[in-house]
Parts: structure tokens; sequence; C-alpha cells
């Protein structure tokens, strides 16, 4: 059965203004978490529920929420990261485009928990209707007494801010984030300290993804228990997936972590197989950051156990015949897809995205792109097929902020599982399938084949 625990209202016309919105049920959490639990309570109940953070990490959102500072009685800030600037990744915009006051109920009961009296949403700059659509509801919120002083007689104040940001994918990374919220340029930060001590600034602040804090409600108003319930083992709940590639259905759906890969591909109820003539030849499950998978591999582990949309399954194997569930942006290619071409077009992305202040990151994107550009343009030697490998284990584990890493792992996992294609782009560049073929562009690319 399909389980909906955040998109169960999306398809009620008008479901983003705040009257039909409290008519469907809304708010009613932050009515429960108010008038009957402490702020405590609050943090067990999302502690039980097994939640992980949406935002790519997949860290547990409870634990993180207990590390806040909240014994040096400094403010306390929580700042949602709505930035979703991942190529692939396209499941935040379409919850705040449909459900804007489920974010903000999610921000309110959030932040009664952490006992934050501001709360902002970073929201990515490009995304101008979404901040239109977020700035009523949230002025509809504060008409209707669920935001400002004293909300619901509890003694609660709360009050959001929308901040957009300027165009960085950068910027998603919690800490450069916040340096941009502060006004400065969006430089990652040396960790530790912890945004959880020494935050926006300088106060304890946590930072959580649009999707983590739309589930919060849920898990307020069922309990912890009822939420890790579903899913399967550490991988609970539910998990928006952006579709999109060579897919005959593209889209945003919730899914029951749990799921298997081969049913979300292959059944009308979700993405409805592959599109056109050629069958499936790799599938990236995370956003363009975490490791390609062959079609073997993404429907079955190594060990022959079918390949589940969840945290522990899709790791399985190590980064050797595994990859990551990361944001779920799941990337479907068929057998005339180019993976050179492919990774060539997300290393000018990671090139372009470098801020620069390490030189692991600043210098290797720069390398990975010109040599898969040479190689991908049919000038590569086998020589040059080896120094990318040598490039991307550079960068990797050596870099301020893990965008690095997240330049390096598409690299290596299409080096390693597809090697042949890049000595065949040595030896007969003109037999590239690609080049008869339509351009393939990523539902989120921020950098399109040219
Ligand atoms: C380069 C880079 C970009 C990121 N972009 C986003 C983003 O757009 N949205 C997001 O929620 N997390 C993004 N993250 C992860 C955040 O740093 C952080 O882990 C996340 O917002 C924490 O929220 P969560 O615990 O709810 O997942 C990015 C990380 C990196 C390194
Ligand atoms: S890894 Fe790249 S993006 Fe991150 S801090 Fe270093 S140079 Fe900047």
């Amino acid at each position: 059965m399909r389980r909906l625990l955040l998109l169960e209202k999306a398809h009620i016309e008008e479901i983003d203004r705040y009257d039909i919105y409290r008519r469907e049920g809304g708010y009613t959490s932050v009515e429960k978490a108010l008038k009957s639990m402490s702020p405590q309570e609050v943090v067990e109940e999302v502690k039980k529920s097994g939640l992980r953070g949406r935002g790519g990490a997949g860290f547990p959102t409870g634990l993180k929420w207990s590390f806040l500072d909240k014994k040096s009685g400094r403010p306390r800030y929580l700042v949602c990261n709505a930035d979703e600037s991942e190529p692939g990744t396209f499941k935040d915009r379409y919850l705040m485009e449909k459900l804007p006051h489920l974010l903000i109920e999610g921000l309110i009961v959030s932040s009664y928990a952490l006992e934050a009296n501001r709360a902002f949403i970073y929201v990515r700059g490009e995304f101008k209707w979404i901040i239109k659509i977020l700035e009523r509801a949230i002025e509809e919120a504060r008409t209707a007494g669920w935001l400002g002083k004293n909300i619901l007689g509890s003694g609660f104040d709360l009050d959001i801010v929308v901040h957009p940001g300027a165009g960085a994918y950068i910027c998603g990374e919690e800490t450069a984030l916040l340096e941009s919220l502060e006004g400065k340029r969006g430089l990652p930060r040396v960790k530790p300290p912890f945004p959880a001590v020494v935050g926006l600034y300088g106060m304890p602040t946590v930072v959580n993804n649009v999707e983590t804090l739309a589930a919060v409600p849920w898990i307020v108003l069922n309990g912890g228990d009822a939420y890790a319930s579903i899913g399967i083992g550490k991988s609970t709940g539910t998990k928006l997936i952006s579709a999109c590639g060579n897919i005959k259905k593209p889209g945003v759906y919730e899914v029951e972590l749990g799921l298997s890969v081969e049913e979300f591909l292959y059944s009308d109820e979700w993405c409805g197989g592959m599109e056109g003539e050629y069958g499936l030849k790799a599938i990236v499950p995370g956003g363009s950051s975490v490791p390609i998978l062959p079609a073997h591999l993404a429907l079955k582990t190594a060990s022959g156990q079918p390949r589940l949309l969840s945290y522990e399954s899709m790791a399985d194997g190590g980064f050797e015949t595994g990859s990551m569930l990361g944001s779920g942006g799941f990337i479907v290619y068929d057998e005339a897809q180019c993976i050179v071409r492919n990774t060539y077009n997300f290393a000018r992305f990671y090139h372009h995205e470098s801020c620069g202040q390490c030189s692991p990151c600043r210098e290797g994107t720069g390398w990975l792109e010109r040599l898969l550009h040479k190689i991908e343009e049919g000038h590569g030697t086998l020589h040059d097929i080896d120094l990318l490998w040598d490039v991307q284990k550079k960068i990797e584990g050596n870099t301020i902020c893990p965008l690095g890493d997240a330049a390096a792992w598409p690299v290596a996992s299409a080096l390693r599982h597809f090697r042949q294609e890049f000595e065949a782009h040595v030896h007969q560049p003109q037999q590239c399938l690609f080049r008869r073929r339509a351009s393939f562009v990523f539902a989120n690319a921020s950098v399109e084949i040219a």
C-alpha cells in the first residue's frame, strides 16, 4: 500500500492557501505541541522516529537537535535549507510550491522544540515564484496567529524570515549558507565548531532541509514510534524522490523507504519504465554528487539482494559496488547515453561551483573538467584516463567541505564501472552513440550540455 505522509494533501486544489490547508487539518501539530508537550518532549518524539536529514547526508535529526547548545542561554536559530541546487534534485521546490504551509507548520513545531524564536528559510534565488508563495503563506500564518508573539497563549514567540540566495550551489552547504545569510560571501567554514554551538551570527543554530522539517508535523501528531514503524531498518518513514532521465514518468514521488529500485523504476505507479527503445544502462540514485551505478548494481547489490531505496541498501558494497541515497535525485540513463559526456557535464558543474578556498578542489575540479573534455572530444590518451583517476583521488577527503568529494565521486565511479567506455573514446571517438541523439538535459542541471 502506498503511504503518503508528506504529499497526502498535495492534490487538493488551492492547498497552498491558508484557509484550505487549515480546513484539511493543517496546523494541528502546532496546537498539540504548544498546548500539551514540552519542547524536550517534541525532541524525544523526533529522536524516537528515527527521522534522518533529507538534505543528503542522512544524519539523525533528533540527535542533531540534541547537540544544540541550550544551556548558554544565547539566542538560538533554526535555518531551513531550501537552496536545492544539486543537479537531478527537485523535490523541495515541489513541496514548497504545493504545500508551503506544511513547511511553515514544520518550522513552528521544530522551532518550539529547539526553543528558537527566529527561523530562516534560505531559498534558492532562482525560485522567484516559490519565494512569493512562501512570503504570502507566512503572512497568512502570521495573520491567523500562528506566528508572532505568545503563539496560542503559550508564551512562545516565533517569526520566520525568507532569505533568497544569489545563485551559488555552494550556499547549500550549511556553513556557507550561514555565511551567506550573514551577508558575506558563501565560503564554507572549517568545522568544528559545528553550527549547533557556533552557527548563525555565532549563535547555536540548527540547519535542516525542507523535507526534514516538513516531516516533523506528522511525527508530532502520530508519535515517533508510528513513524519508525514505516520504512525499513534505520531508514524510517518516507522519502521524496525526484526522478528524471530516460523514464516514461519523470516527477516527484513519495516512497516508503525500503521500496525496491526495480519496482520504483518499472512500476506504472512510479517511473513507468524506460522511455523509448533502449534498456537501462545506469542510475545515479541520489543527485549528481553520489556514485553512478551500472544497471546490474542499480537493481541488485553485489551479494544478489534487491537494491532498495534506503540509506543502508544504497550504501551496500561501499563505493566499490554501492552508492548513496543522498538527496533522492534519481537520474536514469538508457543504453544510448554516454557516460563520459555525462561525467564531463557533472565535472563542469563542480568546477564552476567550487568556491576556490582549498587547492585540491579549486585546481582539481579544473583538471577533471579539462581531462574529461579532452577525452570526450576524442583527443584523450590512455594516460589521461589514469591521470583522471589520480586527480579525483587527490581531491577526495582533502578539502574543507564535501563539495570536493562530490566532484570526485562521480568521476571515480564512472571510471570504476565504465572504464571501457573511456577507453573507447580514446580508440574510436566517432563511435559515441550519444552524438546521434538529442541532448540529454537534467531536470535541474545548472550546466546544460552545450
Ligand atoms: C555543496 C553542498 C550543497 C548542499 N546543498 C544542499 C541543499 O541544497 N539543501 C540541503 O538541504 N542540503 C544541502 N547540503 C547539505 C547541507 O550541508 C546540510 O547537511 C543539510 O542542509 C542538513 O539538513 P538535514 O540534516 O535536514 O539533511 C549541501 C551540502 C554540500 C556539501
Ligand atoms: S571543497 Fe571546494 S567548495 Fe568546499 S571549501 Fe574547498 S574549494 Fe570551496
